[in-house]
């Protein structure tokens, strides 16, 4: 019996006929792979994905995974939504496309919205459409460019990140990113960012040996706000979970004062919610457990559970005012042919109907308890030094000596393991250099399906830790 075998699994949701070496053949021959290795892809280690149901995954052979990751963050309804998929085909057989700018709209992307702002924190009332995630930051960069010109203040165009966050892989998004392989082969990046350290508690350099957080992190805003001079700061960005930087929660308080420095030097505040907006955290956006109003929302991802490319900027009122006393002619030269694309915004409001009548932000909020519920319990392997998240994210971070948080040797790789164990027995979660791994399964999870993930994992770990024993 195989290591997948041993679990029960749902059956898949068709029979393969697939020719499965020549498609592995055409992808080794003909793409060019974005973060695998070359040399991985020219030796085909990669998997064919090709089908899904639920929070369910099939590859190519007919094995099953549960999907520890809802895709890349994005999947959060899972992969069987008729409902969403009866809304794209309606929208494409009655207008496949038209323009969301340039003097034209759609309804599906008025309407979509609409939607959006009913539900973003209170002030934040204009929605500017995009594509994705990378797109959203790099329209966050232009939005406050523009913001501070209006208002006569022309210097004001430094922006200040997390050294730990992902903004995307556009050069501008990249540039906002503080993970340094992001740069590291294509410097030099925008000169006008600052990155500050992550209130990283496991290993904050800062305040890791208190008793408690001091906040220290983000007074280092205020301290790089000065360095810089105040009047040449337009914005703060963080993720209120860092995903790609290691699964990593802010504490509300952080953003509390955050917002308090941003309010006394004119700085905006900006929420990038790629992932975490849309329930993955237990609330419709992730900002709203610190109680704060960011001025900028950057999402994507879980706005049209990922069926197809859409992002989203949403803009405090305050912002929206600012331009339309612009001068007259003035218009905001940014956009792209995408912006709105109705096909897409179908998708976004069928999900957000789907969620509001399922109600899946109650339902992640009591799966997210559940499952670090589960991974607390998980901690006492003996090479789990730290696990973290919020609602339905999670990071677990892998330490050679528990009480020193010693990291293995980089060259160990121990989550580049716990990645292909997890696979071999279903569940698929990704890793984050050496040491990290992240999850964020799909919203729509059930407690049956966290129980299966954990089991899964535990497993993993067990392999893992004998992997390790046999190899010291
Ligand atoms: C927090 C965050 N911001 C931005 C992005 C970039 O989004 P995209 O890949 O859709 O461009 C990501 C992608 O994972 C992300 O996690």
């Amino acid at each position: 019996m195989s290591q997948q075998q041993a679990y029960a699994q749902p059956p898949a949701p068709r029979p393969f006929e697939l020719d499965v070496e020549k498609l592995r053949d055409l992808e080794r021959h003909n793409k060019l792979p974005v973060f695998t290795t070359f040399q991985d892809h020219a030796d085909g280690d990669f998997t064919v994905i090709v089908a899904g149901k639920g929070v369910y995954l099939w590859d190519a052979e007919g094995n099953q995974y549960l999907d520890g990751c809802s895709g890349i963050g994005n999947v959060g309804l899972g992969y069987d939504q008729t409902e969403i998929a009866d809304a794209v085909h309606a929208q494409m057989k009655t207008l496949p496309f038209h323009l969301g700018g340039w003097n034209f709209s759609t309804p599906p992307s008025i309407e979509l919205a609409a939607k959006l702002t009913q539900h973003a924190p209170d002030g934040l009332n204009r929605v500017i459409f995009v594509s994705g995630g990378s797109e959203a930051n790099e329209t966050v960069i232009k939005v406050s460019r523009l913001y501070f010109r209006l208002r006569g203040f022309e210097k004001k165009t430094t922006a200040i990140a997390l050294d730990r966050s992902y903004h995307g892989a556009t050069y501008g998004a990249a540039s906002l990113t503080g993970l340094p392989h992001m740069h590291e082969h294509f410097e030099p990046m925008l000169s006008k960012v600052r990155h500050i350290p992550t209130p990283y508690r496991y290993r904050c350099e800062q305040c890791g040996t208190q008793p408690a957080c001091t906040l220290a992190c983000a007074d280092m805003l205020e301290k790089v706000i000065l360095e810089e001079g105040p009047e040449t700061v337009a914005f703060f960005i963080a993720e209120p979970v860092l995903g790609g930087g290691g699964g990593i929660p802010l504490p509300p308080e952080y953003f509390q004062r955050i917002r308090a420095i941003c309010d006394k030097y004119d700085v905006l505040m900006v929420s990038d919610e790629v992932i975490t907006g849309f329930g993955r955290t237990g609330k419709m956006f992730a900002i709203e457990h610190a109680g704060v109003t960011p001025d900028m929302i950057s999402t994507a991802k879980g706005i049209n559970s990922g069926y197809l490319p859409l992002g989203a900027v949403l803009l405090h009122e305050k912002i929206y005012d600012t331009f339309l006393q612009a001068p007259e002619g003035t218009d905001f030269s940014h956009g792209y042919t995408n912006s709105g694309h109705p096909v897409c915004c179908a998708a976004g409001l069928k999900t957000l109907e789907i969620m509001e009548r399922d109600q899946l932000v109650d339902h992640a909020a009591r799966m997210g308890a559940l499952f670090h519920e589960g991974l607390a319990e998980l901690h006492s392997s003996p090479i789990v030094g730290d696990v973290r998240g919020l609602g339905l994210t999670a990071g677990l971070e892998f330490v050679q000596n528990k009480e020193m948080r010693e990291p293995f040797p980089p060259e160990t790789n121990v989550a580049d393991y716990v990645r292909r164990a997890a696979m071999k027995r279903g569940l698929l979660v990704r890793e984050l250099g050496p040491d990290i791994i992240f999850m964020a399964p799909p919203l729509i999870i059930t407690q049956q399906e966290v129980g299966l993930l954990l089991q899964r994992l535990k497993d993993t770990l067990t392999e893992t830790e004998a992997w390790l024993a046999a190899k010291a």
